[in-house]
């Protein structure tokens, strides 16, 4: 067992890494690794006393001295982390060979920064999570990601990316069909293009990339009016992100797919693109998968995304 005080460094070929201090901690034979259906349903209670459940996927290559990266997993309202996992392939091999994934279940399926959860404390939730999960498995706290679809993606993008300690634990950030609620009662003069995004991140350059549909109905790419609150649009947010990042230069724009998918990058000195953001003509409002109409996959692009970037911003 690693105190926490000898919590080291390691580089390798891939970049930094920093052993979690479950490192060397055996795994209980109770556990199952594999790919969607092995993933193993786990409970937790916060300092607070609520009790919350999540899906934890295990790669099958999992080494107990090894440290390995782990993605969070946000689904979308009235969803689950069982909904989550097969909705996105995130367990598969094929698509992440060596990850932990957490699917957690959100309360009443839905993530605070949605305009019913109230009084949600779901970020003192994850980080909690993630300090047990780190004492209990040998997790790369340099490696530590954060995804999800509709009101998860919402989570992860506008509610974990902006608060000042989470934004330290995870070192990047993805969602597909982010629905990023900005404030209460504030529908009836929403200014998609310029609403307010209060957001107060603890370090800068944070990697930020989102998807979404052209054909979104239910959250619409050029934002607006919903449930008593004020969506921005899509390029808003991001550009939002990008001026909180210091990439100020405005985004370079690639079509793809025969002009069917634009990615915006805005770019940044090291010319990683920090924040990204994907258009696809006339999907919906889906996590992209390789069906019909979608014409990009977002588990390949997230996991791209992931393996670009540690906490300390290293490539990887
Ligand atoms: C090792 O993991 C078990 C659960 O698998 C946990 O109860 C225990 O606290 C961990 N030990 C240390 C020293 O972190
Ligand atoms: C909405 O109102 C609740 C209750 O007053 C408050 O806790 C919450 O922070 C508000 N949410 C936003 C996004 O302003
Ligand atoms: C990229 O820049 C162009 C030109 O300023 C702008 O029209 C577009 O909305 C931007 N895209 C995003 C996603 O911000
Ligand atoms: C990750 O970095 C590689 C190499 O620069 C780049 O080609 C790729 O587009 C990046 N991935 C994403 C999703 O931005």
């Amino acid at each position: 067992m690693w105190p926490l005080s000898l919590a080291v460094f390691l580089t390798t070929a891939l970049g930094t890494s920093a052993l979690s201090a479950g490192c060397g901690n055996t795994t209980s034979p109770s556990l199952t690794s594999g790919g969607t259906g092995s993933s193993n349903k786990l409970h937790f209670t916060t300092s607070t006393g609520t009790h919350r459940t999540y899906y934890l996927h295990i790669p099958t290559d999992y080494d107990i001295n090894t440290p390995t990266p782990l993605i969070f997993s946000f689904h979308g309202r009235d969803a689950n982390g069982l909904d989550q996992e097969s909705n996105t392939g995130l367990s598969e091999t094929y698509l992440n060979p060596s990850m932990f994934v957490v699917y957690p279940d959100g309360l009443n399926g839905q993530w605070q920064g949605d305009p019913a959860a109230t009084d949600y404390d779901d970020v003192a939730f994850v980080l909690e999570l993630l300090v047990a999960l780190s004492d209990d498995f040998c997790v790369d706290e340099q490696r530590v990601y954060s995804s999800g679809f509709s009101n998860g993606a919402g989570f992860s993008l506008n509610i974990l990316a902006c608060d000042e300690i989470a934004s330290t634990k995870i070192a990047a950030f993805m969602g597909a069909s982010a629905a990023a609620y900005q404030g209460n009662n504030s529908d009836k003069d929403c200014e998609p293009e310029t609403v307010g995004i209060p957001c107060t991140p603890g370090r800068t350059g944070i990697p930020i990339l989102e998807t979404h549909g052209g054909a979104d109905d239910t959250i619409d790419y050029h934002g607006g009016p919903r449930r008593n609150s004020c969506l921005p649009s899509i390029p808003h947010f991001m550009t939002a992100w990008a001026e909180r990042n210091g990439l100020t230069s405005g985004n370079v724009s690639r079509a793809s797919h025969g002009g069917k998918v634009e990615t915006y990058r805005f770019e940044g000195e090291d010319e990683t693109g920090l924040v990204e953001s994907w258009w696809v003509e006339g999907m919906g409002h889906e996590w992209p998968w390789a069906s019909a109409g979608c014409h990009i996959n977002a588990s390949p692009i997230a996991m791209s995304f992931f393996g670009n970037y540690t906490l300390d911003g290293v490539r990887g």
